[in-house]
């Protein structure tokens, strides 16, 4: 288990470019099953994350390559219909293989996935949903851990989605993509991630209307055909590493960016005080430091504050000049960070009931030994740090590089003293 080691104190200058987007790398590369041919998907994040979802590829017998950060797909031999049970518990996003083999094979084997620690993550929406594809599921193997799903053929219908669930919305979607019929999703997630999944299935010859908005409709085809796609740049990369500008102070240049997506990162980052110009795919962001409060944030599906930022704007609002609250309204719990904040100098009090935190701001943060309990809060960590007096040790680091390809590498060109060590440094 490595960790980083974040030298405090220093202002953030200089230009960066932000990597492909996880969340939607990783439907799409599930997605790739549904092509009995070739994908070539470019701007392809190296990640944990990614790996790990290539190699269950690789199980099912798709041979794959990568070039760079394009990564090449050949599903014409997944003739393999069951997912292995400890990748699914591994990584939950696995579980989008149950729409991508249901929707090739109409059969499939897969475990439930775990939690994590920032909740239960339960898939009832995602069975929910199909079952009502013509597709029967039963749970089998020891303690009922897997599940298995199948349909002479699976029918287009009409599904209403208690929450806009992403994954559950892009599960529907790639088992309606070759079912035979119409397949109309109410209350859909409108994530930029289900846009791009769309985007590359409608270029693999899939009939999809709707993406991004609440009804998405799918009208069933006989098969996909090979296909070239770009991933957009990630959109909780950039908001990551501009509250870490917005934290340590300083001016730079994101280029790349998915500015379209970053709506409400960037209208909360000048309600802190940072000011920011922006272009299709440059942001530029100067903060003085001089960190104002937010009376009340909440998280909120898209087009609202994304949960996956919430633990990065946490550690800002840490050094804002007053208190704010955060209401986490999409995750059980998500403010891991509390204990190690507070052991940065802190103050941060949590109504668990509400579910939500309390930030009284504070002048100065203090470097720490903490520890990462999950990709978006180590990140968050690490911002903590680098606005911080001395030296921060963000252990289990491992669980950041799920998300980012190099933290280190991409704040260190912009100026932050960051690097990758081994685990016992702090002791
Ligand atoms: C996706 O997770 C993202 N992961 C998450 O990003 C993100 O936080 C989340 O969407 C919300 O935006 C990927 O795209 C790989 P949900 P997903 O289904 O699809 C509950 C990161 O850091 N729920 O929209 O699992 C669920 O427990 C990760 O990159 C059910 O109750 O999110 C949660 O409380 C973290 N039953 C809420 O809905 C279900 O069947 C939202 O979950 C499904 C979900």
């Amino acid at each position: 288990m490595s960790s980083i080691e974040v030298i405090g104190g220093k202002q953030l200058k200089g230009e960066l470019n932000i990597q492909g987007s996880k969340n939607a790398a990783l439907p799409v590369i599930a997605a790739t099953i549904l092509n009995k041919g070739t994908t070539v998907l470019k701007n392809c994040p190296k990640i944990l994350d990614v790996y790990h979802m290539v190699k269950i590829l690789q199980e099912l017998g798709c041979t794959t390559a990568w070039d760079g950060n394009t990564l090449y797909v050949d599903s014409r031999n997944a003739n393999s219909t069951s997912v292995p049970e400890e990748s699914v518990t591994k990584m939950r996003s696995s579980i989008l293989f149950l729409g991508s083999l249901l929707g090739r094979h109409n059969d499939v084997i897969i475990a439930y996935p775990g939690g994590c620690s920032i909740g239960k993550r339960p898939i009832d929406y995602h069975l929910n949903a199909i079952s009502k594809m013509n597709v029967t599921q039963e749970f089998i193997g020891e303690n009922d851990a897997m599940i298995h799903c199948y349909s002479d053929q699976i029918l287009g219908t009409d599904i209403f989605l208690e929450f806009p669930s992403v994954g559950a919305t892009q599960n529907v979607i790639l088992t309606g993509v070759l079912a035979k019929g119409t397949t109309r999703i109410f209350n859909a997630a409108r994530e930029p991630e289900v846009v791009e999944v769309c985007n590359y299935l409608i270029a693999a010859g899939a009939r999809i209307c709707g993406k991004g908005t609440a009804f998405i409709e799918i009208e069933g085809v006989s098969q996909l055909h090979d296909v070239e796609f770009r991933l957009s740049s990630d959109r909780i990369v950039a908001g990551t590493y501009m509250a870490a500008v917005a934290a340590a102070g300083g001016n730079v240049i994101f280029n790349n960016t998915p500015t379209g997506y970053l709506e409400s990162t960037l209208r909360v980052l000048k309600r802190i005080g940072c000011n920011i110009d922006t272009t299709e795919d440059r942001i530029t962001i100067h903060s003085r430091q001089k960190l104002l409060p937010i009376d009340l944030l909440k998280t909120q599906p898209y087009p609202g504050f994304p949960t996956d930022m919430q633990s990065q704007i946490l550690s800002v609002l840490c050094l804002a000049d007053g208190e704010s609250i955060i209401s986490e309204e999409i995750f059980e719990s998500r403010f891991q960070n509390v204990n190690d904040l507070a052991k940065m100098g802190a103050k941060i009090t949590l109504d668990a009931k509400e579910n939500k935190a309390i930030i009284t701001g504070v002048k100065q943060l203090q470097g720490a030994v903490v520890e990462a309990h999950d990709l978006r809060g180590g990140a968050a960590l690490i911002i903590a740090g680098l606005a911080a007096k001395g030296t921060t040790i963000v252990r289990n680091a491992t669980s950041i590089e799920r998300g980012y390809e190099d933290i280190c590498r991409d704040l260190a060109a912009i100026g932050a003293q960051t690097r990758y060590c081994s685990e016992n440094a702090a002791e």
